[in-house]
């Protein structure tokens, strides 16, 4: 088989930090290379090089693309030979519609007219070829970030791709669409089309790839081919974590007390189309000690609720109550919220979670400045060393917590979002997808923590869409299905497929 790709001795610095260092990667035509490696391994840093978002002389080291070596001068100059990258935070433009999205910069002319018609019909084939059924003038917007990747790809079709690049492409997909997609990477290859891989979700990386490359601290440590023997997740883990690892979930031992957190019959409506509800009359209870989790496909209302309950962040005409500790409590405003110890880590750290421009330590210590101010200033020195212990707890890989978030790897991001909320000490912790995009090793690190909150006496509402971590870690799960709870499972008896059943059974209900 010839090769369609080698990156040799790639070196990659940016100020106090050596990205990249004898990086080595060969890709053979038409095949699934799966790149793997923790967060700020520099995986994504890695593929800027090779799509020329970093120019030679930024970086060192060599590529050779189709038996040619290439010194792309910037993203368009890649694309021009096939070679696209989807980047692992999203580029859509979210008031556009999904045609525009699809066409932008490369929008179908006639005599120099945008052919919008031809546009839409293009578009809806895409779509359908990524398994979408949403119209072409649907704004970006109006779609969960699940979608949203899908609509990534589309346009990654639309040009003439022949080394198509993914960086965490199913971090917000269910597993159904994560297969879908996944599906269709192994239908591009037929077509003859390779692809670069990255994704921390290894049994993704066993089903389609055909050759791994591990990257450990900047370096390449080990490359398999997985034609010529099988390797195990244990073994692709051993090599990115540099030892081996006994267990993916910490060991617990519940300790579950009085109810603590109460939702009455939480109704919500669409923000823009007032009649249509979107939460319909949700009710459940956590302990104090109690992990539950909220199961569900993506779009079933799982954020929607969260968002809705913090500071009415979400919605409209929301109707219901929230107790605490038996008595009502008012959320309606994210201070309030917080001041009646609630606390909500989003699943869209972008959006929600970060302010990118400020360094580690203020967007950690931000929704807590009480614990680390005097007299209404802020004590600096006490402000760093509570950052840099969350730092060193989380493992969160920078130069210091003085660097701007803005910087940071993906999953190292998330874990700033994580400690920043860890820090405002909360009664109730309500978790969007905390792992998404957090190497195993991190999310067992992350995993603790939640256990050892539980531990403490805090009760801890888990909403994941990956369900081997909701039955690894819950107490108690509840399934969610187009704005309902469908069902409520016990940790004992709860499985993978009673879950899915779950929302099978309430779907056909529907009439679907
Ligand atoms: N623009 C930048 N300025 C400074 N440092 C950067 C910049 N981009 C990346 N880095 C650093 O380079 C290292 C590699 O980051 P990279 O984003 O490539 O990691 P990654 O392997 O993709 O991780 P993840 O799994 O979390 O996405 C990290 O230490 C990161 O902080
Ligand atoms: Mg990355």
């Amino acid at each position: 088989m010839d090769t369609i790709l080698e990156m040799r001795g790639i070196r990659k610095t940016f100020p106090g930090v050596v990205a990249l260092d004898n990086v080595n990667l060969t890709v053979r035509s038409g095949e699934i290379h799966a790149v793997v490696g923790e967060n700020g391994a520099g995986k994504s840093t890695l593929m800027k090089v090779l799509s020329g978002v970093y120019t030679h002389g930024e970086y060192s080291g060599d590529i050779d693309y189709q038996g040619q070596t290439r010194h792309f001068r910037d993203i368009k100059d890649s694309e021009a030979v096939g070679i696209i990258i989807i980047h692992q935070e999203l580029a859509l433009v979210p008031l556009l519609s999904i045609a525009e999205n699809i066409f932008l910069g490369n929008e179908p002319a006639r005599r120099g007219v945008i052919d919008w018609e031809l546009a839409q019909r293009k578009t809806r084939e895409l779509l359908r070829k990524v398994g979408l059924d949403e119209a072409p003038d649907t704004l970006v917007t109006d779609l969960g970030v699940g979608k949203q990747q899908l609509i990534e790809i589309a346009k990654a079709l639309c040009k003439d791709v022949k080394l198509l690049i993914l960086d965490e492409p199913t971090a917000s997909l269910n597993e159904s669409d994560s297969d879908a997609l996944l599906t269709l990477l192994l239908e591009l290859k037929q077509q003859g089309i390779a692809s670069i891989l990255i994704s921390h979700k290894l049994n993704e990386i066993a089903r389609v790839a055909d050759a791994i490359t591990v990257l450990r601290d900047g370096s390449t440590v080990d490359s398999f081919d997985c034609r010529a023997e099988s390797v195990s997740e244990d073994r692709i883990i051993e090599k990115m974590v540099g030892r081996e690892m006994a267990a993916r979930y910490p060991p617990r031992t519940p300790h579950i007390g009085a109810t603590i957190f109460e939702v009455r019959d939480w109704r919500v409506h669409h923000p823009e189309h007032a009649a249509r509800e979107v939460i319909k009359g949700v009710s459940f209870h956590a302990k104090k000690g109690e992990i539950i989790g909220i199961a569900g496909l993506m779009g079933a209302g799982r954020t929607e609720l969260a968002m809705s309950i913090f500071g009415r962040s979400y919605g409209q005409r929301i109707s219901g109550t929230v107790l605490k500790n038996g008595v009502e409590i008012d959320v309606g405003t994210v201070g309030k919220a917080i001041a009646h110890g609630i606390a909500y880590v989003t699943e869209d750290r972008k959006a929600l979670g970060l302010v990118l421009d400020e360094d580690i330590k203020k967007n950690i210590s931000m929704a807590n400045l009480a614990a680390v101010s005097e007299r209404l200033v802020i004590d600096e020195a006490r402000e760093f060393g509570v950052a840099d212990g969350y730092r060193q707890q989380l493992k969160i890989r920078c130069s210091s917590v003085l660097q701007k978030v803005l910087n940071l790897s993906g999953g190292n991001q998330q874990k700033v979002v994580l400690a920043k909320w860890l820090f405002s000490r909360p009664d109730v912790l309500i978790l969007d997808e905390p792992s998404r995009g957090i190497d195993v090793g991190a999310k067992y690190e992350i995993y603790s923590i939640i256990s050892e909150l539980a531990a403490e006496g805090k009760c801890i509402v888990m909403i994941s869409s990956e369900m081997p971590e909701l039955l690894g870690m819950c107490d108690r799960i509840y399934v969610m299905n187009e704005g309902s709870f469908v069902a409520e499972l016990s940790a004992a008896e709860a499985s993978q497929e009673k879950i899915m059943r779950a929302i099978v059974k309430h779907g056909d209900k529907n009439g679907q």
